[in-house]
């Protein structure tokens, strides 16, 4: 969602700029923009479609000179994709320019007052609201005026502002949509996300909500909202930089497949220590998770899905009953949080509007909060009071795969580790569980080498309308992620249904060739989805199945099935995503979608 990029320092802005946004790209978006001094002016570019064509009308910036910029690329809130509603926007006398993540609540009564004030808006954007109202309390002072605004707006929003009368400063302003600032010997560096600078400097500060940075050449000032100074400590980020590289891979999304063995180790072995689970980060002591009386799990997509795994796995082994919701649900529905009700948001970027506000909606009621983040830094793992982190590193294809792949282990490990404590897990079965995990990366492995039979069959599905995924239980939690992967990159409709549920209605829909995958990893339901998969084959659907190695009694009701390597029956969600995620990837490719960057996606859903 929103990319923000600006600089000031001893080179020309435009092209940092332009290579800061294009780093960014994953997050989504449909327009792009920058604004530069130029020694007396600030000159705007900004136009729909993709950051090459910001590219060319700008030759690589070179047509705008300067050492002063901000940049965006936007995706599209209030007002259509165009070139107007693009950013940066400016004030009517063009010394002001803003571009902005975020949505502004209550700019409808904030635009009905500048228009009475004789404020002209040339665009439909809730951002413009913010130029205007900046001129409006601007009298030479521009923290006064940025710190008065900030009074004034509801919402969220990271900014990035510049002011012609001020060509030795750019403003940095955050708050709920994240922004950090860097510096190096040339210069100093704002960015919605780390990966932008990364090239240019490794100190970065995060923003906290509601601060003011103001940035010059060769330092930075940070404040409040009240326009007092603070000191602030920079964070030295250790990724390797590469990694946010496709390193002569495809897509970023094929790269970030091919990492998961490493992903799940990284998330996985660090807490095994002496055939135990230690997660200290967990912060609970044996006392306190015998006394959890539920757990709330909350998310949003692909996070959400790995939540409802963790649903069939913590209920079966730790009887701790579970409950799972979408956040957008939650954060709205007046959730009833009892007494010893633990609550547990997952999130990969850390930043989900929707999440966050669960987060905040749970520690309002008086919970605390477990936090399984990926981004270290982000919001979600600042504001949670405790973080499990999934060592996955910067995940850059919109669509998750290896994010998603470690949040299963951390579930995992927080359902085994409340289900030994808790007296309900042996000590032999929980030693057997620990093999079966240690056993997950080179089984992942195995599974990815069997690329090109996975690719041989999406191929002929390229031109599929509707593509049905079923499955029971934690069966059902691997169709609904196996689904999202496909429809998401491919725009090919697809379902996901408990197995059972297919024939109340959305059975219908089966007609001759439809294409039904089937997953069937549980032992104990294998029969009964059997019997599904029978009475969609009936009428007139192929059957894809994926089952465990030796399950060969599918090939009576399959028409193709790909077989995962025996593990725990907990845990072969992380086995059976595998060709699941390539059969998505594959079909996209072959339909030449731009599979790192699906249309209308955002890699950080920072609005609600
Ligand atoms: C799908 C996907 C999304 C995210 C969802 C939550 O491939 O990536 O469904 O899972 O937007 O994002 P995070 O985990 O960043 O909160």
């Amino acid at each position: 969602m929103c990319g923000i990029v600006g600089y000031i320092g001893k080179q020309a802005a435009a092209p940092v700029i332009l290579e800061g946004l294009s780093k960014l790209e994953y997050r989504g978006y449909d327009s792009a923009g920058m604004a530069v001094f130029n020694g007396e002016t600030i000159q705007i570019k900004k136009s729909v479609g993709r950051l090459k064509v910001l590219e060319e009308l700008t030759h690589g910036g070179a047509t705008m000179p300067g050492n002063v910029g901000i940049g965006h690329t936007r995706w599209a809130t209030h007002g259509a994709p165009s070139d107007v509603n693009s950013h940066p926007h400016y004030n009517a006398s063009e010394t002001i320019a803003v571009v902005h993540n975020g949505i502004i609540e209550n700019y409808l009564p904030l635009k009905e007052k500048l228009v009475s004030k004789g404020y002209q808006f040339v665009s439909d954007t809730d951002t413009e609201v913010l130029a205007h109202l900046i001129d409006y309390y601007y009298k030479g002072n521009p923290l006064e005026a940025i710190t008065k605004v900030m009074h004034r707006v509801q919402g969220s929003y990271a900014l990035g502002i510049m002011f012609a009368e001020h060509p030795d400063q750019i403003f940095a302003v955050r708050k709920d949509s994240p922004l950090i600032v860097g510096q190096n010997e040339d210069g100093c560096f704002i960015a919605s996300d780390v990966p932008a600078i990364l090239k240019y400097t490794r100190k970065v500060y995060f923003i906290e909500n509601q601060e003011v940075v103001r940035l010059r050449a060769d330092h930075m000032h940070f404040y409040t909202v009240d326009e007092e100074e603070i000191t602030k400590e920079p964070v030295t980020i250790d990724w390797d930089a590469d990694a946010a590289e496709k390193g002569g891979y495809e897509h970023f999304m094929l790269k970030e497949m091919y990492e998961q063995p490493k992903t799940v180790t990284d998330t996985l072995m660090p807490r095994i220590k002496d055939n135990d689970i230690v997660i200290e980060e967990l912060g609970m002591s044996d006392d306190e998770i015998k006394a959890i009386k539920k757990i709330f799990i909350v998310a949003c997509g692909s996070a959400y899905h790995t939540g409802v795994t963790a649903k069939y796995i913590i209920e079966g082994a730790a009887r701790i009953p579970v409950e799972v919701d979408v956040a957008s649900e939650f954060r709205y529905r007046k959730p009833i949080l009892e007494e010893g009700t633990m609550v547990v948001v997952i999130s990969q970027s850390g930043e989900t509007a929707d999440t966050l506000a669960a987060l905040r909606e749970s520690q309002k009621l008086g919970h605390k909060v477990l936090g399984i983040v990926n981004v270290v830094g982000s919001s979600i793992a600042r504001e949670a009071d405790n973080v499990m982190y999934t060592w996955a590193g910067p995940e850059i294809a919109v669509a998750t795969t290896k994010a998603y792949s470690a949040q299963l282990i951390a579930l995992y490990l927080l359902a085994m580790k409340f289900g030994k404590v808790r007296g309900q897990i042996d000590d032999a079965t929980f030693i057997d569980m620990l093999e079966s995990l240690k056993k997950l990366p080179s089984q992942i492995e195995m599974l990815l080498s069997n690329k090109e039979r996975i690719q041989r069959f999406a191929n002929r599905y390229v031109g599929a309308k509707d593509v049905f995924f079923i499955g029971r239980g934690i069966d059902y939690a691997i169709s609904m992620e196996g689904s999202l992967k496909l429809k998401e990159i491919s725009y090919i409709h697809s379902e996901a249904y408990a197995a059972g549920e297919l024939k109340h209605g959305t059975i219908s829909l089966i007609e001759e060739g439809t294409l039904v995958a089937a997953v069937a990893t549980q032992d104990a339901l294998f029969q009964k989805t059997l019997s599904n998969m029978v009475e969609v084959k009936a009428r007139g659907a192929f059957v894809l199945a994926v089952t465990n190695e030796g399950n060969t009694d599918i090939e009576k009701a399959a028409d193709y099935v790909i077989y995962i390597p025996k593990t725990h029956p907990y845990f072969t969600n992380s086995l059976a995503i595998i060709p699941l995620q390539l059969f998505g990837y594959y079909v996209a490719v072959g339909k030449g979608c731009d599979v790192d960057k699906p249309r209308n996606l955002a890699k950080s859903v920072t609005v609600e």
